[in-house]
């Protein structure tokens, strides 16, 4: 199997944030250039929550969108909606027979997931890192970027791999999650940065959405919460100041070290404005991208037929061979 394959997922629970294309988004893009890519929609992901079948629809169809808008070239990579390839539900079955409940139940998502929702907490909440497991496997992917708070997922589809391969023989690439320079792989809140910017937070002042307007986004910038004192430098005791260097970086490539000098001396009012103003510099290319893209729905329909038939195949190459191997009749 060849080694250099890529897989990773956005679940579109929602329009994604900064933090989405910080930790991830900009990792899947630059990889395109050095690996086979494949990256998708994770809509399946989706329905562990209570979603408004509309709005799921309305999501998919913005992410896959977002993708394209972001710099995801579907002439390099296969770009495409989850739920077309039924082989992510099939293998999921198999490798729910070579995961431990334990393990599972360790999960901090898990956890943290039925904490915060005990009216629903389903099995498929349960089940959705091995959903996860069956993403990256069916296309041997050996390198899959991430966030840091999608790591231990990653390293489950490890286990998992290595038992499948282990009990059987040699069947699946064993995945290694990629994570972003330290500072991006969790950018934080605005309204509470110890916290992860999350799609879904209740407080929508600290999230911003890669489509907010420049005024949404620079209010939500010149109210982010900060630190005591007054210094623009990145310090685990200031964790408001820290996150907006980290943002800052990410939007202008810039280092801490550079951030730091060019700051010195400024309050943390004016440097709230200046990472404003470089996000909504860096989005509004994306944004004006993403209108066309997502007002051309022959264009979408295409591009999302031709991503679900060539990642069909090669899943159901993968599904195919680990039917054989445990031993199912075939005909
Ligand atoms: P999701 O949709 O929650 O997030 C998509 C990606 O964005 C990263 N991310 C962040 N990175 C830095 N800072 C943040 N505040 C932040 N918030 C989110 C996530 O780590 C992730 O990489 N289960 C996955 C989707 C998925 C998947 C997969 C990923 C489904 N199948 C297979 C990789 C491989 C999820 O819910 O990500």
């Amino acid at each position: 199997m060849p080694e250099n394959i890529v897989f990773s997922a956005i679940k579109p629970t929602n329009l994604p944030t900064i933090g989405n294309y910080i930790g991830a988004i900009k990792n899947m893009v630059a990889m395109q250039e050095t690996y086979n890519c494949l990256y998708s929609v994770a809509d399946l992901h989706c329905i562990t929550v209570n979603m408004e079948p509309a709005k799921l629809r309305s999501n998919t169809l913005d992410m896959f969108s977002l993708y394209v808008a972001c710099g995801i070239d579907t002439e390099k990579s296969i770009l495409f909606v989850q739920s077309h390839v039924s082989a992510h539900a099939e293998l999921t079955w198999i490798l729910n027979c070579f995961t431990q409940f334990g393990e599972a139940k360790r999960m901090t998502q898990f956890k943290e997931k039925s904490k915060k929702n005990p009216d629903n907490i389903n099995v498929g909440l349960f089940d959705y890192p091995v959903l996860m497991a069956a993403d990256i496997l069916l296309y041997g992917a050996s390198l899959v970027p991430v966030g840091k708070d999608q790591k231990q997922h990653v390293e489950l589809a490890r286990t998992i791999a290595e038992r499948f391969n282990n009990r059987y023989t040699p069947t699946f690439e064993v995945p290694e999650p990629v994570l972003p320079t330290k500072g991006a792989a969790k950018i934080g809140s605005l309204a509470d940065p110890t916290a992860k910017m999350g799609k879904t937070d209740e407080n929508a002042s600290g999230t911003v959405f890669i489509l907010d307007t420049p005024d949404e986004i620079m209010r939500k910038f010149k109210r982010a919460v900060t630190d005591s004192g007054h210094e623009i430098i990145s310090h685990p005791d200031k964790p408001g100041i820290s996150n907006l260097i980290n943002i800052y970086c990410a939007f202008t490539s810039k280092s801490v070290a550079d951030t730091e000098k060019e700051f010195e001396g400024r309050d943390y009012a004016y440097f709230k404005e200046k990472v404003g103003e470089a996000v909504i510099e860096s989005l509004l290319p994306i944004q004006k991208r993403y209108k066309e893209i997502r007002a051309d729905k022959r264009l979408l329909d295409e591009l999302m037929i031709n991503g679900a038939q060539k990642a069909d195949r090669i899943a159901r190459r993968t599904l195919d061979k680990v039917y054989r191997k445990i031993g199912f009749c075939r005909v």
